[in-house]
């Protein structure tokens, strides 16, 4: 994909950009953080706080990415350089990649468990008996092992062509699975409680750092942040539509966020599982609903393996941005790049596997509020690292590249941007840096 300048790769259409950009949104960040997320911080208020964060504040920061990303045609660090040559603005390009792979790490441990429930669905003939929730031993280290390896091979292929095919197919088959799940859930006795606990809106339960969490919640799901967004817009011709491309991936990815709520919660509910369970509520709650369906040992291995595929369009994203600078700015061959970062993540994800595994003493320690290696990680990379990104991006774009050629840039493909385009500049410029910045001051303060 990232080849060299003058072959550079780019989406074969619109729409190929569009499911390659959606299924890096798409994700654990949808199934898995979004209910973890909803779950610590009291439901309905948190949604209602992520939504409005979605539409104030990602949607604005997904426009930023793109723009840049297509003027520029260029990785993180590249595009930068370009705009603003020598600048100290490129430390925010390596303060992408480094939040790139502080993700990837701990994200990879995850989705190998949701790998590891997969094959245990499968090897069992569709009734595991392991406890999925806590998988143990050396396993969780084995198949975070597997699952990076997995990712380092797309993407030493090139992800573009991969990535294009896979979405077409697989992303219609998840909706309906999770359809079909949700369905059984709200069917269970007591399923009720959680429905109401999804909508009801307790004002009293936003705090800041429901505030914060919703906001980063909403950068990591979009992929928004550390450049991914930029990276895919740079392969987008100068053709094609930006508005209407990051519109669809907000509200694909969205939509399926609140889908996977609908179909957590009334479980958690109906057998009495406890919301604010962390990082391992849908590995507890999931198999208990399975179980109850009809065929549910099959829908659980189609649906952990449809989980594993999205988890990996997304881990290739993760790792393409840092791939596409040592590629593009250094000269490797994307073969060493790879396969140098995945050893290095390999070794930086370790103690996560170890503490998700449960064996390792550290999954007590507790650190910014935080309690266990992997939280902690989720919190410094997936929560502040992306808030500081995007407010970064925006004042790079707003003030060094300046709003006008970004919205130039937007308009010259999209006629209607013209209308809306003093409201997201206002955003870009002002609302969007000081909404973060104060958001981040609270919680240091
Ligand atoms: N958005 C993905 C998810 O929800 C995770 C992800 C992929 C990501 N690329 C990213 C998050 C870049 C932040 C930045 O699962």
């Amino acid at each position: 994909m990232s080849v060299p300048q003058p072959s550079r790769g780019q989406w074969s259409s619109q729409l190929g950009f569009i499911l390659a950009a959606a299924g890096s949104a798409v994700g654990l960040g949808n199934i898995w953080r979004f209910p973890y997320m909803a779950g610590k911080n009291g439901g309905g208020a948190f949604i209602l706080v992520y939504l409005l964060c979605v539409i104030g504040l990602g949607l604005p920061v997904m426009l930023v990415e793109i723009s840049l990303g297509r003027a520029t045609q260029k990785n993180a660090v590249g595009a930068i350089e370009a705009v603003a040559p020598g600048s100290r603005w490129k430390a925010l390009g390596y303060l992408a990649m480094l939040t790139g792979l502080g993700i990837l790490s701990y994200y990879s441990v995850i989705a190998g468990r949701v790998l590891a429930c997969c094959e245990s669905y499968v090897v069992s003939g569709f009734s595991p008996t392991a406890d999925l929730a806590s998988a143990g031993l050396g396993s969780d280290v084995v198949y975070f092992f597997v699952f990076l390896a997995l990712t380092v091979f797309v993407v030493a292929g090139g992800v573009q062509r991969g990535i294009e095919r896979w979405a077409k197919v697989l992303m219609p088959m998840l909706l309906l699975i999770m359809a079909a799940i949700i369905v059984r859930g709200l069917m269970l006795p007591g399923a009720g409680a959680g429905v109401r606990w999804l909508l009801e809106v307790d004002f009293s339960k936003i705090h800041l750092d429901t505030i914060l969490d919703a906001m980063a919640q909403a950068f990591f799901s979009l992929s928004l942040g550390m450049g991914a967004m930029l990276t895919y817009g740079s392969y987008l011709s100068k053709r094609q539509n930006i508005l209407t491309s990051g519109a669809w991936v907000v509200t694909f990815d969205t939509a399926i966020a609140i889908l996977a709520g609908f179909m957590i919660f009334p479980a958690v509910f109906a057998f009495g599982h406890d919301p604010a369970a962390g990082p391992a509520l849908i590995f507890g709650v999931l198999p208990e609903v399975f179980r109850a369906m009809f065929g549910g040992g099959v829908v659980g291995a189609v649906f952990f393996f449809l989980i594993c595929v999205a988890a990996l369009t997304s881990t290739v994203s993760l790792l393409e941005v840092i791939t596409a600078y040592f590629v593009d700015e250094r000269g490797w061959s994307r073969r060493r790049a790879v396969l140098a970062i995945g050893a290095v993540t390999f070794l930086v994800g370790l103690p996560s596997a170890l503490d998700f595994a449960g064996i390792a003493p550290w999954n007590r320690i507790a650190f910014l509020g935080q309690t266990g290696f992997l939280s902690i990680m989720d919190f410094i990379w997936g929560n502040l690292s992306l808030a500081v990104g995007s407010l970064l991006l925006c004042l790079f774009v707003a003030w060094v590249w300046g709003i006008r050629n970004a919205s130039d840039e937007i308009a010259s493909t999209s006629p209607a941007f013209r209308k809306i385009a003093p409201v997201w500049q206002f955003t870009v410029t002002w609302v969007a840096p000081a909404a973060i910045l104060a958001i981040l001051l609270t919680l240091v303060l």
